[in-house]
């Protein structure tokens, strides 16, 4: 992939080749992803982008539906999946052309069973290829969703995924090599839930009271369209949950279990919900050890917390907003009194034991501002590269490095396959609420963190990258293979 080549991808990205009516914005020339982070706390005011948002938590949060199976055949319970132009309404009475999975901006919910196959069937009904990931999901690497292995425009595509780990929020969205960020962007995620008949005696919030919020940002034109502008430019100010801007969720006077997932391409959150207790039961792999209550929870992109609300303490009609760092995001009104037979154990789930590790590796995430690219060890991603090669079974301890400090540039890290645990950030223990299985990490700039994995199970080729989409999609990601 030569330069040229990028900057003309990044420039036709930046244009909205996508959607007609998207609003073309000049950028300069396809430096796209380059960005002086630190951007995602200066936006001040509530969210308003060029459109005007509206009053706040007028609109009620929707909750994306469960998918229902098309089928069970032998044990395995087979998905229907569609990708699609669609509109929804993001603001109140003005219909927004997106992309969809079954024609949702946020895709149909899957639930899928610990231990019970899922064949997700994917049909392509873009004009453009696209593909489907399982970001956190433990799958063979013909179903992976690798960012070379996408569905030809009209073409279908079966995805089979054992749901052979613990259970876990895990969402899918494109992975189609270059056009990632924008199909991302766009609408084409949702969640993927697996449930764990093994924590059913914990009694955690279940049903109606287990809630699972997709946060991104967005840009929004004056006539209401998805702006998608990669470059140091972008102004994705509007906040959504579950596709709303500032929605509101009526809640009963009771425990809720809150799945909360960061599915921007481009930005950190920092939630605080001030007036309630927010703790923290989950991290990306699945459940803690032990609950950890958090003051502020900092997500960076593809990253998910598992929380439990008590709504139980707070009066009804009282209200309690979660906020970024951006403003307010959510609003949760406590409407009415309800039983509450659901717990909150002081012991959740003991992690996997830690085998010993055979080979220590280096990542170093850094920008190149000769060739406006984003690398991995100095290269961008090639294809036809294997960076690591694994063998099967084995445990290694990998060492990420962002050293762009002097652009100061946030990155995160995010490998396929595995489940890791983070076992230090610049030689200090994670903190408890990072010390779970985690797919993705943050990496700030100037830090070092080490993670270790363990690769069973499945041979063949997986990626790892930044999940700063922007960052990944002109070359900070790299291949490993599992041999
Ligand atoms: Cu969210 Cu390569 O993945
Ligand atoms: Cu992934
Ligand atoms: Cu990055």
């Amino acid at each position: 992939m030569d330069r040229r080549r990028l900057i003309t991808l990044g420039g036709l990205a930046a244009g909205g080749a996508l959607l007609p009516g998207c609003a073309a914005i000049a950028t300069a020339g396809g430096r796209s992803g380059h960005s002086g982070h630190g951007d995602h706390v200066g936006h001040a005011g509530a969210g308003a982008g060029g459109a005007a948002t509206g009053d706040p938590f007028t609109v009620a949060l929707p909750v994306p539906p469960v998918l229902k199976p098309t089928a069970v055949l032998g044990g395995i319970e087979l998905y229907d999946l569609s990708v699609r132009h669609t509109t929804t309404e993001i603001l109140p009475g003005v219909s927004t052309p997106v992309l969809g999975y079954n024609g949702q901006f946020v895709g149909p919910t899957i639930r899928a069973r610990y231990g019970r196959p899922a064949l997700v069937r994917v049909r392509n009904e873009l004009h453009h290829p696209t593909n489907v990931h399982l970001h956190g999901g433990y799958v063979p690497a013909a179903s992976d969703g690798h960012p070379m292995d996408v569905v030809a425009p009209g073409g279908r595509r079966a995805y089979h995924y054992p749901n052979r780990q613990r259970g876990a929020t895990l969402w899918y969205h494109d992975h189609s090599h270059h056009m990632e960020a924008e199909h991302v962007y766009r609408g084409l995620h949702g969640f993927y839930l697996i449930d764990d008949p093994a924590e059913r005696d914990l009694r955690l919030p279940s049903g109606r009271f287990d809630v699972p919020i997709l946060l991104r940002d967005a840009q929004l034109a004056e006539d209401g369209t998805l702006v998608f502008d990669p470059s140091p430019n972008m102004d994705r100010r509007t906040i959504l949950a579950n596709g709303k801007a500032q929605p509101v969720l009526a809640v009963a006077a009771r425990r809720y279990r809150l799945r909360l997932l960061n599915a921007s391409a481009h930005r950190i959150f920092e939630l605080r919900l001030p007036g309630a207790d927010l703790v923290q039961i989950g991290t990306d792999g699945g459940l803690l050890p032990a609950p950890v209550p958090r003051a502020e929870l900092k997500l960076t992109p593809a990253e998910r917390a598992d929380v439990v609300v008590d709504f139980g303490r707070l009066p009804v009609g009282s209200r309690v907003v979660l906020q970024d760092t951006t403003g307010p995001v959510l609003a949760f009104d406590v409407v009415a009194e309800a039983a509450d037979d659901s717990r909150l154990p002081n012991r959740l789930r003991a992690l996997p034991a830690l085998p010993p590790a055979t080979t220590v590796r280096d990542v170093a995430l850094s920008f190149n501002p000769g060739s406006t690219t984003f690398t991995i060890n100095g290269q961008v991603f090639d294809a036809g590269r294997v960076d690591a090669r694994i063998p099967l079974g084995s445990t290694e301890i990998w060492r990420i490095t962002n050293r762009d400090t002097a652009f100061n540039i946030d990155h995160n890290f995010h490998m396929h396959l595995v489940q890791f645990r983070v076992l230090d950030r610049d030689g200090v223990p994670p903190e408890p609420g990072e010390a779970g299985l985690k797919d993705t990490v943050a990496v700030p700039p100037g830090s070092t963190v080490r993670v270790q994995a363990t690769f069973t199970g499945y041979t063949g080729r997986y990626v790892y990258h930044c999940h700063f989409l922007e960052h990944s999609q002109i070359g900070m990601m790299a291949q490993f293979e599992v041999v």
